[in-house]
């Protein structure tokens, strides 16, 4: 049976345009708030596949949406790489030994041991793909060297950016050996999920804006381009979405093998359209926090349509869900979706 989900990211026509929330499986829905109580914390919830395949699932059966997308998190690469990952309650995530110099780099576990360490996720990805509708896909993920080296630098989020900034511009050998390292990982990690049996990759760099511009490819995107073509050239039918999140400088200088760019909700449609929107499909990009008025989403839903007609585009929010959104806005979004665009 064909998913219209993965059809829609090879451009085809299908009978609607498939939507998919970014961070759907999360805190705004009560039934998942549930299942973390049971797992204890985050992390656990991420290392117990029954658990992270219950929750993956939820948003397909409760809101509607074309696609589910993996449970984890993008952290979990650099934990298996052998640093100390903790999830902080209300504060988020920590490494508390973060990359100094070159010593500590080469510490870290690499390439195919690494990625063979998370045996949890891919038997995650096998016990979702028993139970996930034929019809609907399972999008698995990573983040982009560049974003997961924010935190591996950093030890934290971080507003400034300005140890993994002093680096880029005093010490761009060890941020480039950082990334390469990350890089290797993540191929492999991406690999295993497809054997897995995910049927869409996405790579998030979520913090691709904290690049000046005339940085951005030497730093992130050339890194994101050589995953995408080592998946290419051994799983042609796996479709690839690259989501760099506020980085419309860039949209000129997007160049790479893969199918769909992810619109961040600052890009207007309309200008990534006219630069991308013949050599990519698009997806996106309702600001999320549109979420808060179900008027205001049926209005951005109608615009959105007015502008991709149906065509070569992928409903999303322009960034994650949050946590406070009614659970009937969000659904809201995804009946809007499929009524604007239904093609009779
Ligand atoms: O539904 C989905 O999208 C799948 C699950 C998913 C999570 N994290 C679960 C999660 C995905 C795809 C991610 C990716 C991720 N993780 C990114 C890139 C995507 C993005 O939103 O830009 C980033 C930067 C991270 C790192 C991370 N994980 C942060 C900064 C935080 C804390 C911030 C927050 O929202 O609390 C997390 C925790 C996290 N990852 C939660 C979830 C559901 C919340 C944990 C909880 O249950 O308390």
């Amino acid at each position: 049976m064909s998913k219209i989900f993965v059809d829609a990211c090879f451009g085809k026509e299908t009978p609607y345009t498939p939507v998919w929330m970014m961070r759907q499986a999360g805190r705004y829905l009560p039934e998942y708030m549930k299942v973390r109580a049971e797992a204890g914390n985050f992390l656990n919830l991420c290392h117990n596949p029954k658990l992270a395949c219950e929750v993956t699932l939820q948003p397909v059966d409760i809101v509607g949406v074309d696609a589910a997308i993996l449970f984890s998190d993008i952290l979990v690469i650099p934990d298996e790489m052998g640093m100390d990952l903790e999830f902080v309650a209300g504060e988020g995530p920590k490494f508390n030994d973060p990359i100094k110099d070159e010593a500590d780099l080469d510490r870290l576990i690499g390439g195919e041991e690494a990625a063979s360490k998370l045996t949890y996720v891919y038997d995650t990805i096998k016990l979702i793909k028993e139970q996930l509708a034929e019809d609907k896909a399972l999008i698995g993920f990573t983040g982009a060297p560049w974003t997961l080296a924010t935190y591996m630098i950093e030890g934290e989020g971080t507003k400034t950016y300005n140890i993994c900034k002093k680096m880029m511009y005093s010490n761009p050998a060890l941020l480039h050996k950082i990334l390469a390292k990350v890089t290797e990982v993540v191929k492999f990690y991406m690999e295993k999920q497809i054997e897995a049996g995910i049927d869409v990759v996405q790579i998030f760099d979520s913090w691709a804006a904290a690049i000046e511009p005339s940085k951005y490819d030497e730093f992130s995107w050339k890194y994101m381009v050589e995953i995408a073509d080592y998946l290419k050239s051994k799983y042609p039918h796996i479709p690839i979405i690259m989501f760099p999140k506020g980085v419309p400088a860039f949209l000129d200088k997007v160049y790479g093998n893969f199918d769909v760019f992810g619109v961040d909700w600052s890009t207007p449609m309309a200008f990534a359209k006219e630069k991308l929107g013949e050599k990519y499909v698009l997806q996106g990009n309702m600001e999320p926090c549109r979420l808060y008025s179900q008027e205001e989403t049926t209005k951005c839903v109608e615009a959105l349509q007015g502008i991709m007609q149906g065509k070569r585009h992928i409903f999303n929010l322009g960034h994650g869900i949050l946590p406070d959104v009614p659970v009937e806005n969000a659904k809201h979004f995804i009946n809007e979706c499929h009524r604007v665009s239904k093609k009779s």
